[in-house]
């Protein structure tokens, strides 16, 4: 089956509207899903990360999301907060949003200058391991908690090209 039409829109910090829309596929996903508590699924990042939300069109509906957050001083970019709404899965939405997010961060790092590649990582639930790998992500160090459930850190680079 193809997919629905659907858009992917970035969502900077000052957008407080579409922030929310995020947060809602969140908690749909995070919360009532998989059983994470609500009062750690808004964090201290969410207000400085840029958001991606990927939407139904022309219906406006949001069905995915992703953030991208650059720690003080860093020079990785964090991937977190990845969700597709359990309906919408298998149609190549997770992997849009991932790669949505890695053309945005090459182009924030070649605008930033100094590198020759960008820097992602992820905390990653280890069902989905597997799919992180496929977008180049490689594990590094052994399995850590995270809000109650066992979690890898994953790192992917990538080339910055000409
Ligand atoms: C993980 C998630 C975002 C994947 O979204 P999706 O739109 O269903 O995934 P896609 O259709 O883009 O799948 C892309 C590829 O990854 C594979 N894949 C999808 N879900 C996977 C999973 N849970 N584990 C391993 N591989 C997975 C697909 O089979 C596909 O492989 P292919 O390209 O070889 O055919 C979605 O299942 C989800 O929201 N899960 C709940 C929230 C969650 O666990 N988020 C991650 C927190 S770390």
């Amino acid at each position: 089956m193809s997919p629905p039409a659907h858009e992917i829109v970035v969502v900077p910090p000052k957008d407080e509207t579409r922030r929310q829309e995020c947060y809602n596929v969140r908690i749909q996903v995070f919360v009532h899903e998989q059983g994470f508590p609500l009062d750690v699924e808004i964090d201290e990042f969410d207000g400085t990360s840029t958001h991606f939300l990927l939407r139904l069109v022309p219906s406006l509906i949001p069905i995915g999301t992703i953030r991208a957050c650059s720690p003080i001083g860093a020079s990785y970019y964090k991937l977190s907060r990845l969700a597709v709404l359990k309906e919408y899965r298998q149609f190549k939405f997770g992997r849009d949003l991932v790669l949505a997010l890695h053309d945005w961060v090459k182009a924030e790092t070649k605008r930033i200058g100094g590198l020759d590649h960008a820097e992602v990582i992820a905390h990653s639930q280890i069902p989905v391991k597997s799919f992180y790998a496929k977008y180049g992500y490689e594990p590094e160090g052994g399995e850590f908690d995270e809000d109650g459930a066992p979690h890898q850190k994953m790192v992917v680079r990538l080339p910055l090209g000409p």
